[in-house]
């Protein structure tokens, strides 16, 4: 196994100093370390995070590896500066059984860019009718600790109250994709002054609040788990804030592109912007981005969703909601945030590894710890050019735009995985 001498390195914006790693773990630290077998890695100027762990990534195998595969969907998160990712249940055939959560996990060690730890489906074929395999998931090879439906909501109260006590025998947790179906019949974008202008459906910002409402209270009677997927509005915040403030065991994860964009998008009718639930007003953007800081929300997931041009390029109303996020999250996230490094480990590494029960992950890098970490350059300024991104799909958002920050290096059980901010596989 190679060993890695990292020097001159800032860790979480600290002086800088060495690490050294070796057989999987960061084995030393300090200023002026040498080992005479190490390849060096210069790195200076560079930042060293805890390798960043996804909740919430859509790696669409099996089924439609004509958008994205785990193996290329992997090398996408490696490059964005991850280290472990959740893969969500939507693949065709649905991951809701033992076989299809193993198939998932088997890829992702094939791979071998990142850990892939697959979500299971709440509920069968992802239909919201009958309970789905909870506990042979949990129990198969690749130990399901999440389940969602997500894309569809877990609609039905008692499904979804069932779905909650069931985890609770393996310390499961039941992630929900909050959008009230009844309420957003035919949706295309927010409920607001932009689809009345525009005559769009709106996607009103109750539905997704009703939800979370409901559940909060559903997971505080029945002591359960709960997250919420992809938060995108001031009052989903408010809700979560009074939950919490009551104990509820709730967390919530907010996307990059609902920190950054707004519904003004829905104008230039280019589909690359629509997403579910769809990108909402500045004032939703302030209030998550507030929540964001003070922990109301917890963490920042991607919610990558790569789309075939046949399924994207495309007119608004037919085209696929979702967009990429793996390979830009971080310069998002620190463009919002700033270069509040330990922020950042916080919303984007140690907690979602907290949540996901992901015990390799979310480690800082110091003496001991497993070797799962990634090298940020906050100098650097990219432009995002789509043809050069490692995912399969072309839709993200971000097309030519300039963002701060470049991920150098990321190192999965101290093995580099991107090394001068190319895969190494
Ligand atoms: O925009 C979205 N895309 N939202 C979802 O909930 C599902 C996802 C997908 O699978 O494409
Ligand atoms: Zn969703």
């Amino acid at each position: 196994m190679t060993a890695y001498l990292i020097t001159n390195v800032s860790v979480l914006g600290a002086a800088p100093t060495d690490l050294l790693i070796r057989d999987g773990v960061v084995a030393e630290t300090g200023v002026g370390l040498t080992a005479s077998d190490a390849v060096v890695v210069d790195g200076t100027g560079l930042v060293a995070l805890p390798g960043l762990v996804d909740l919430h990534t859509h790696l669409r195998e099996p089924g439609r590896e004509d958008a994205e595969t785990v193996a290329t969907g992997s090398r996408a998160a490696a490059l964005g500066g991850f280290t472990a990712v959740c893969a969500m249940a939507n693949t065709s055939p649905v991951a809701d059984t033992a076989g299809v959560v193993e198939q998932v996990w088997r890829l992702g060690r094939e791979a071998g860019l990142v850990d892939v730890q697959p979500i299971g489906a709440v509920t069968v074929g992802l239909a919201g009718e009958r309970l789905a395999e909870l506990g042979a998931m949990a129990d198969s090879a690749a130990r399901v600790r999440i389940f969602s439906d997500d894309g569809h909501c877990v609609a039905d109260p008692r499904l979804m109250r069932r779905a909650l006590e069931y985890v609770k025998a393996f310390d499961g947790i039941v992630a929900q994709h909050a959008e009230e179906p009844r309420l957003t019949e035919g949706a295309q974008m927010h409920e607001g002054e932009i689809s009345t202008r525009l005559g769009l459906t709106g996607w009103p910002a109750v539905a997704e609040e009703a939800i979370i409402a409901r559940d909060v209270l559903l997971a505080e009677h029945v002591g359960s788990r709960l997250h919420i997927c992809h938060v995108s509005t001031a009052g989903s915040v408010g809700v979560l804030r009074q939950a919490k403030a009551r104990g509820v065991q709730v967390t919530a994860e907010v996307t990059p592109h609902h920190l950054l964009l707004t519904d003004e998008k829905a104008v230039t009718y280019d589909p690359v912007y629509k997403v579910n639930p769809p990108l909402r007003t500045a004032a939703d953007v302030a209030a998550l981005r507030t929540a964001l800081a003070e922990g109301v929300v917890d963490i920042v997931a991607t919610d990558h969703a790569p789309h075939s041009v046949e399924d994207k390029e495309c007119e608004w109303a037919y085209a696929r909601p979702g967009m990429l996020g793996l390979e830009t999250a971080l310069s998002i996230t620190l463009d919002v945030l700033g270069p509040r490094w330990d922020l950042i480990a916080e919303r984007m590494s140690r907690t979602p590894a907290r949540i996901a029960g992901l015990t390799e992950h979310g480690h800082d890098p110091a003496p001991g710890a497993p070797a799962n970490l990634t090298l940020v350059d906050p100098a650097a300024r990219r432009v995002v050019e789509p043809t050069e991104l490692a995912s399969r799909s072309r839709n993200t958002p971000y097309a030519r735009m300039t963002l701060p920050g470049r991920i150098v290096a990321t190192f999965l059980r101290g093995e580099a995985t991107v090394l001068d901010g190319k895969a190494v596989k």
